[in-house]
């Protein structure tokens, strides 16, 4: 499993997650990791965000299919509204993960704090998250089970970031 970057800032660790169109991949990532981290108690230390590199969706709902995928499995799917990634967001979180090769192109390759979701997927690492806006249900459920699993990996190795950070006393005294 891949360590996360260390935290650049104060504040809680931002993560932001980054797809093309943020109705259908990023969404369901940024909806299952922030139910992941609140089920780990590290809700109020870690931020998530997400956004689309095109901006054809902005201020939309998430795509119906990835809503009721989600909603089927106990999600909350209804408070999602796209946005549209721009060249400040890796600044302005610790560590942004994009679903596929095209995205990680767009937001100009691979750096310390740039790489791909599922660098993290202990199944089947270093893919892409398939785009399923143009096929069938089971593409959904596909999605939904390689963000579930690549989550429960991130939060884990947000846990140890995190830990490290408390031991080190260089949280600011906030632990
Ligand atoms: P996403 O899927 O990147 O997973 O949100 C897409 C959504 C919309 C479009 C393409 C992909 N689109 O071309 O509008």
């Amino acid at each position: 499993m891949p360590a996360v970057p260390p935290q650049h800032a104060e504040g809680p660790y931002r993560i932001a997650l980054v797809c093309l169109g943020n109705i259908c991949r990023s969404p369901m990532a940024h909806v299952v990791l922030e139910g992941r981290l609140a089920d780990a108690g590290l809700a109020e230390r870690v931020e998530v965000a997400s956004s689309g590199t095109g901006g054809w969706h902005v201020g939309n709902p998430m795509d119906p299919r990835a809503a009721a995928t989600l909603t089927a499995a106990g999600f909350d799917a209804s408070r999602h509204r796209a946005r549209q990634y721009d060249a400040t967001w890796p600044e302005a979180y610790d560590l942004v993960l994009v679903m596929d090769e095209a995205n990680l192109a767009d937001v100009g390759g691979r750096t310390d704090r740039v790489g791909m979701f599922r660098d993290f997927d202990p199944v089947d690492p270093g893919g892409a998250v398939p785009d399923p806006y143009y096929g069938g249900d089971d593409g959904f459920e596909e999605v939904l089970a390689m963000v579930e699993r690549t989550s429960d990996e991130i939060v884990t190795a947000l846990g140890a970031a995190l830990e490290n950070r408390t031991s080190d006393g260089a949280d600011g005294g906030r632990a």
